[in-house]
């Protein structure tokens, strides 16, 4: 039986998550949040007190580190040694230990078997980086989604707030344009657009009107 894949890339704080959950709920597919996989193994190296220029000790620590995914109301949750840590991995220390860690192709390889998998047992719609150019090449739909820095800083900046977390716009920013250069510059499967994917600039659409773009897209292919 073919399942269908939707591959959703760009860089932080696009919207990816949001939109790609509401895609996949309206669909009926399960969401698969990639980035949240390389936050539990970041999680790991941060708790070992690894530093992510220590090359060799990220290579040999990888294979402790055991990274699940299971589904609780229909909810990814992500399991590290069987501790659930869904809710652990969202802050900045974690997301930016992420993208620093992630440039090792282990530790890539180790992630994208697991990505893979999933993709072969379901309709899937996937977010990441390198979806559509590396992990799920044959996806069926590739959307490539992004909006400036400054818009996606004002987004993080919002989120945190709602969170009862203060920050700095202009440091949040800084850290966006920081970690968007590691994710586009690195050597092994870098953030790029794939050459068939859709382009979508949602720095002036709101989340649902980027949802149902992306719905009616897939439409159209399927
Ligand atoms: O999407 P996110 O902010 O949760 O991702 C955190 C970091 O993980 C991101 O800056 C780079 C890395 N990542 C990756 O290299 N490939 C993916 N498919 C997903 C995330």
């Amino acid at each position: 039986m073919k399942h269908y894949s939707i591959a959703i890339d760009g860089p932080a704080g696009a919207g990816k998550s949001t939109i790609a959950k509401k895609v996949a709920k309206h669909l009926n597919f399960i969401y698969v949040d990639t980035g949240a996989m390389y936050r539990a193994l970041a999680l790991y190296f941060i708790r070992n007190n690894i530093a992510s220029a220590d090359k060799e000790k990220i290579e040999s620590s990888c294979n402790d580190a055991d990274v699940t995914i299971d589904y609780r109301d229909g909810e990814q949750q992500v399991l590290l040694n069987d501790e659930n840590v869904t809710q652990l991995i969202r802050t900045e220390e974690v997301g930016n230990m992420a993208s620093a860690s992630s440039v090792y192709p282990v530790v890539r390889l180790k992630l994208v078997e697991l990505q893979r998998n999933l993709a072969k047992k379901a309709d899937v719609v996937m977010d990441g980086r390198e979806i559509g150019t590396f992990v799920l090449p044959g996806a069926d739909l590739k959307i490539y989604l992004t909006a400036s820095s400054m818009e996606r800083a004002k987004r993080r900046f919002l989120e945190l707030k709602q969170r009862g977390i203060t920050a700095d716009i202009n440091e949040i920013e800084k850290d966006i344009i920081e970690r968007d250069n590691r994710d586009m510059n690195r050597e092994f499967a870098p953030l790029k657009q794939a050459d068939d994917a859709i382009l979508l600039d949602s720095s002036d659409m709101t989340i649902d009107e980027v949802a149902e773009y992306i719905i009616k897209c897939y439409e159209q292919i399927r």
